[in-house]
């Protein structure tokens, strides 16, 4: 990766340490992308455990500690090379540590060049509740290489990709229809590449309107508020990739749109056949209704026993804090589980 950013961010900032964060796996498989970047630079590495359950607070009190050990100071500088769960942790670290050093964020994932990486938000999860504990902090830049993505499986690419398709939805026919022409058997790089280009400039431009959330960015939530509860549901016994319970998510609030706001049938009738053939369906049945909608209703984005969702009226036309009655809740997970 000779034309990497990385290199010339180092030269800018001057920086008077370098902490890089790595899980095990980016550790093994992506830091050595970056040798041409850190050569002959000093760095110190912070090497965590993988996975979700690891964005906690004893792995973020270690790395505070580490940083602590070696003296890291406001005018350090603190890179991230990984997937959501590093750029979340990490950033968390970088923004609070000293009351805040800069950071850079090397999206290793799709998932993370298109979503968490880019925005400012960082967290850890407490109390077997996700992100609970965070802040809105930016990176100094995020970084994105897709010979990364080589390292990735079919499984985590199109985890990756359900978010696209979400930004497609959210911002009109013109991506959407660059987004379905994507051919998914393929999964052609420099292809990905572009289209990826345009993703990260559709998500800048709400994230300018509203940096922490209060209106414009809600939007980005389309399809989350059924997929929060999926990956709950099945979080224990047969957990199920971010990506695929929004692919499912958007399905489900693709059809309500369609019944209160007379979305496009043929749209969603497109796109549940794409998720349908490329993500499968999920592995529920009518018994676990209630339980999935309870998961819903105590989803800590609501606001007084309502669930919000993000509805279309039309393709790249979002409205914000909808309700549904529980009867169109379960007419989804019916479509869902039908169609
Ligand atoms: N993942 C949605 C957002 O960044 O707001």
């Amino acid at each position: 990766m000779e034309n990497f950013e990385l290199k010339n961010i180092i030269l800018q900032i001057q920086p008077d340490a370098i902490f890089v964060l790595t899980d095990k796996n980016t550790h093994r498989f992506c830091l050595p992308l970056l040798e041409n970047n850190l050569q002959n630079v000093d760095y110190k590495e912070i090497i965590i455990a993988a996975g979700d359950e690891n964005k906690n607070i004893k792995t973020l009190t270690e790395i505070w500690q580490f940083l602590s050990e070696n003296c890291a100071t406001r005018k350090s500088l603190f890179v991230n090379v990984g997937g959501g769960m590093i750029s979340d942790i990490g950033g968390f670290a970088a923004a609070t540590f000293k009351r805040g050093m800069r950071f850079v964020n090397v999206s290793t994932t799709l998932l993370a060049a298109v979503d968490a990486a880019y925005g400012g938000k960082t967290g850890i999860n407490f109390n077997g509740l996700k992100n609970e504990i965070g802040a809105f902090a930016k990176p100094e830049k995020t970084l994105i290489n897709v010979d990364f993505f080589k390292t990735l499986d079919t499984k985590n690419l199109l985890s990756g990709f359900a978010e696209m398709l979400k930004h497609s939805l959210l911002s009109g026919y013109a991506l959407l229809n660059e987004t379905l022409n994507f051919d998914l058997e393929k999964f052609d790089l420099t292809e990905l590449d572009f289209l990826l280009q345009k993703n990260i400039l559709f998500k800048q431009s709400i994230i300018n309107q509203d940096f922490t959330e209060n209106s414009e960015r809600k939007i980005l939530n389309f399809g989350h508020t059924f997929a929060h509860a999926f990956e709950a549901f099945f979080a224990k016994e047969n957990p199920v990739l971010h990506g695929y319970a929004v692919a499912w998510g958007m399905v489900c609030e693709l059809y309500l749109s369609f019944v209160k706001y007379n979305f496009p049938k043929d749209i969603l009738l497109q796109i549940n056949y794409l998720i349908k053939t490329f993500y499968g369906k999920p592995n529920f049945s009518c018994k676990n209704y209630e339980i999935l909608y309870n998961i819903m209703l105590h989803d800590k984005k609501n606001a007084a026993q309502t669930i919000n969702f993000v509805l279309l009226t039309q393709v790249g036309q979002p409205k914000i804090d909808q309700q549904a009655t529980k009867e169109e809740i379960w007419e989804c997970f019916d479509f869902l589980r039908e169609n």
